[in-house]
């Protein structure tokens, strides 16, 4: 579909494995917007750190990633209909979803610097509308003025066990503990840093998911999105 007099930004923002991604893909595809998953943004950057020895045991040089974010260029292909994640032109789609990066992301997406630096970058992507974004902070600070927004939650013990099934099933070996471990972990860091923590907008509408199927939310997201649109 092409970019409508109608494009608006969708913010869709919630906590790790809400499902809050395959949602917004789902919504994406089915109005022709395009799709941006502002965490693989975040889950980039947090690579780029570990493989230049930026962070040891959970503890971010700060300092030294700060002076590399120039040299860190993040970019989205679209692949057999699947976004991938390109950092400085390599896929790294598969390896930034794995434990290792899952661990040090919320050390690294409390960094101010960080969130600036991206931040900006969403915005820019964003220029245009006819765009869906997920991520924690899209409704209040990446696009404050956003048309839709939408905060997804579930409870830690459901979306643990998501995320340990949709590991198991890509064939990543790891134990529902440490996933549910690593799920309130970063629930932990993600609502309490002191930049942009995780919130809802004032003006976003709720949606627990604990209970529903896929095409039961994906449903519920559209009918909403019409609702909007509907109304401009
Ligand atoms: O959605 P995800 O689990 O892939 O996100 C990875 C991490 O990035 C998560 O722990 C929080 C952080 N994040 C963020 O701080 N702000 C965003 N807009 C998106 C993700």
């Amino acid at each position: 579909m092409t970019q409508e007099k109608n494009s608006i930004i969708i913010a869709i923002d919630g906590y790790s494995s809400s499902g809050k991604s395959s949602m917004a893909k789902a919504l994406a595809r089915e109005i022709g917007y395009r799709y941006i998953d502002s965490g693989a943004m975040y889950r980039a950057v947090t690579l780029y750190a570990m493989r230049n020895n930026l962070i040891d045991e959970g503890i971010v040089d700060e300092a030294a990633l700060i002076a590399q974010l120039p040299l860190i260029k993040i970019d989205f292909k679209v692949e057999n209909e699947s976004q991938h994640t390109l950092l400085n032109g390599e896929d790294v789609e598969t390896e930034i979803r794995q434990l290792p990066v899952s661990n040090n992301v919320s050390q690294v997406a409390a960094i101010p610097a960080v969130r600036h630096a991206l931040v900006a970058m969403q915005q820019k992507l964003g220029d245009q509308k006819g765009i869906v974004m997920d991520g924690r902070d899209i409704g209040t600070t990446v696009f404050p003025d956003a048309e839709m927004k939408v905060f997804v939650n579930a409870s830690a013990e459901t979306r643990a066990r998501r995320r340990y099934q949709e590991l198991i099933d890509k064939g990543v070996s790891a134990t529902y503990e440490e996933v549910l471990a690593n799920v309130q972990q970063r629930d932990h860091i993600d609502e309490n840093r002191s930049e942009s923590p995780l919130r809802r907008a004032h003006d976003a509408v709720n949606l627990d998911n604990s209970s529903m199927t896929i095409e039961e939310q994906n449903a519920w997201l559209l009918d909403l999105y019409n609702s909007i649109i509907n109304r401009l």
